[in-house]
């Protein structure tokens, strides 16, 4: 792997106090490009445009895949990637969807590792704070055919991200668009699945909800997952969360607060989730809570839910009582190293490979 590293340094103009995430890039970023059947090239470079051809596949097809993660830095600032082999896994069930070449293990790793290890001053230092991290694979070539490119190239790229602060939402359950369907490509993090959620999702807004609830697409009967998070309810003492199918990204965050949940003691159940029985729910008052978790906001509560125009408000616990504020204060130190990690899912990332 070749490493360019910047000569003048961006970290001065950064505001740690005042993070807004996106807004600003680590120095640098990795690039790796797949021609005529090879990865090559690999390098990390200083953070920067990208000239590419008004022709590639990427523009016109959408041939796209990206995966979220975060590092994070405990009380000594060692740094901790948060479970990095499963976003490893994950982007290559995408690739393979998406008719793209899977990214070997020692670029994204070696890549990874290396990035973070050059920019890790970007990483804030603050309980809940972290490095969001990038990577993404994107098609490449000249060819305007509606058919799957010859090349290829993955880059990585990284910013800071405060804890997340978000109010409580407000969630309307959607019956009439739909983010995926029964053969699709709603378990992927391909690309096209977030631009064809934005329109629906502003709709939403406009009618004053935070985020869609999506469900089946051709049923609108079955619960999925809202925005770019899973979903759990807390209903009649037990933590309930659907079942992962073809329509549901199978969320890392997911995964850890329901092994996490059971090693605290608590029922949990991955199954079919019914609108009606969580409606059921809101209505007798049995539903306690519902929350959304993902790598970006890790645990955000519902306050209200909304079905057929029916505004259903959540009971109004306060924040120390509440199983979703628990979960996530108990996930948050182990990502910053200041509990055990009976899982292994803290990774140093010296010791990353
Ligand atoms: C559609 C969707 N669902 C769920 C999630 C949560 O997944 P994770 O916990 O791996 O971030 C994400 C975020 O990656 C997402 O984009």
């Amino acid at each position: 792997m070749r490493i360019e590293k910047t000569l003048q340094s961006r970290i001065g103009d950064m505001d740690f106090d005042n993070i807004s995430f996106g807004n600003q890039y680590s120095d640098h970023m990795f690039c790796s490009e797949y021609k005529n059947g090879e990865w090559k090239n690999s390098v990390i470079k200083p953070f920067g445009n990208i000239v590419f051809s008004p022709i590639c596949p990427v523009f016109h097809y959408g041939q796209a895949v990206f995966e979220g993660m975060k590092a994070y830095k405990d009380k000594n600032e060692e740094v901790f990637f948060f479970r990095p082999k499963e976003n490893f896994k994950r982007i290559n069930k995408s690739a393979i969807r998406l008719e793209m070449p899977p990214i070997p293990k020692d670029i994204f790793i070696n890549g990874l590792r290396e990035l973070i290890e050059i920019d890790k001053n970007w990483i804030p230092k603050n309980y809940g704070q972290s490095l969001y991290i990038r990577p993404f694979l994107i098609a490449k070539d000249g060819v305007l055919s509606a058919r799957p490119s010859q090349d290829y190239m993955f880059i990585i790229i990284s910013t800071p991200a405060d804890a997340y602060y978000k109010r409580p939402l407000k969630i309307k359950i959607e019956e009439k668009y739909s983010r995926s369907a029964i053969g699709g490509v709603g378990f992927t993090k391909a690309a096209g699945n977030y631009a064809s959620s934005f329109y629906p999702t502003r709709l939403a807004n406009e009618e004053g909800f935070d985020q869609i609830l999506w469900t089946d697409s051709s049923t609108h009967t079955m619960i999925e997952e809202s925005g770019t998070m899973n979903v759990f309810f807390w209903l009649k003492n037990k933590l309930l969360t659907p079942k992962a199918n073809d329509n549901i990204l199978s969320g890392i965050t997911c995964d850890s607060i329901i092994s996490l949940a059971k090693k605290l003691g608590f029922h949990v159940e991955k199954r079919g989730l019914s609108v009606s029985e969580i409606v059921k729910g809101l209505k007798t008052g049995e539903l306690k809570e519902a929350f959304g978790c993902g790598t970006a906001a890790v645990i955000n509560y519902f306050k209200m839910i909304s079905y057929k125009g029916d505004n259903f408000f959540l009971p109004d616990i306060p924040e120390k009582k509440r199983i979703s504020v628990f979960l996530k204060k108990e996930l948050l130190n182990i990502q910053h190293n200041l509990s055990e990690d009976p899982f292994g899912w803290r990774v140093k990332l010296k010791n990353f490979s």
